[in-house]
């Protein structure tokens, strides 16, 4: 794949077939004149719609990115890349009307960005920026289960806003693998007690379908936390023979 100089996208992470790039969302309007130029009808008017100009940027400048992508990937004109959307609103691409088999999801937060591209079915991409002041505590007994709470209550100082956002992010991730998004009750499902415990991957499980294997991976870094997440083969080695994390 290849990434021209102007490009406001660059790739990131190699993981077990999937490369996750990174999307810069800083403030730049030649870049969102330009992305704006790529989407179609429907997409301008969503962009629209937003009040906020910073989820308006955010919104354009990754749907160009994933457009322009895709397109390579495809071997398709833009013009006949669209999208449809699942039940709770998971988008997939479509050529010329026809679904693609192509996986991808993505993710923005703040001044970041992030599109993955898999070969595996049932990706999840997620990206947070760590806000410092929030009531994480309060905000984590709604959204987390007994193990993380725990997790997130005896973390302290800095601490504290790095164990909630990495949570939420692996969380994030695999409900958006999934494809519920929060119409799934993150508090119903935990995190594998190996990456409560700091590992950095590991198979999962939601409770409420426990044949179905995922496997999470926690590819947070200064900047922001972020994971990935995405549906195991039926057949795939698990423990310590399961994939691993590119870098
Ligand atoms: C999916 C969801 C968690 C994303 O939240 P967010 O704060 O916008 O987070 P992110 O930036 O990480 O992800 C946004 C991207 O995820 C993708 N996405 C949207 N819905 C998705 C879903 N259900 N599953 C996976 N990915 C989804 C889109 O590409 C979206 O980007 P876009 O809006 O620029 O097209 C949230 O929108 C959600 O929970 N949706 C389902 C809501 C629902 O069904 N509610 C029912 C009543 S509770």
């Amino acid at each position: 794949m290849t990434t021209p100089g102007d490009a406001w996208w660059s790739p990131w992470r190699e993981a077990d077939g999937s490369l996750i790039l990174h999307v810069d969302l800083r403030p730049d309007e030649g870049r969102e004149q330009r992305a704006r130029s790529l989407l179609d009808d429907e997409e301008r008017r969503r962009a629209d719609r937003f009040v906020v100009s910073g989820a308006r940027r955010r919104f354009s400048l990754c749907r160009a990115a994933l457009r322009i992508n895709l397109c390579e990937r495809l071997g398709c004109a833009n013009d006949d890349l669209s999208f449809g959307y699942l039940e709770h609103g998971k988008p997939f691409a479509k050529v010329n009307g026809t679904p693609s088999p192509v996986s991808f999801n993505l993710s923005h937060s703040g001044a970041n960005g992030l599109i993955g591209f898999a070969e595996h079915d049932g990706l999840g991409v997620d990206l947070e920026e760590r806000a410092p002041d929030r009531n994480f505590d309060g905000i984590g007994s709604s959204v987390y289960g007994p193990a993380e709470r725990r997790a997130l209550t005896a973390a302290t100082g800095t601490q504290k806003a790095d164990v909630f956002y990495r949570l939420w992010s692996l969380k994030e991730a695999l409900i958006k693998a999934l494809g519920t998004g929060f119409s799934l009750n993150p508090s119903r499902f935990e995190v594998p007690a190996a990456m409560l415990g700091g590992a950095r991957s590991s198979v999962f499980r939601f409770p409420h379908a426990p044949s179905d294997r995922w496997w999470l991976m926690d590819l947070g870094e200064p900047r922001f936390a972020a994971a990935m997440a995405y549906r195991l083969p039926p057949r795939a080695p698990e423990g310590g023979t399961g994939p691993r994390p590119g870098g």
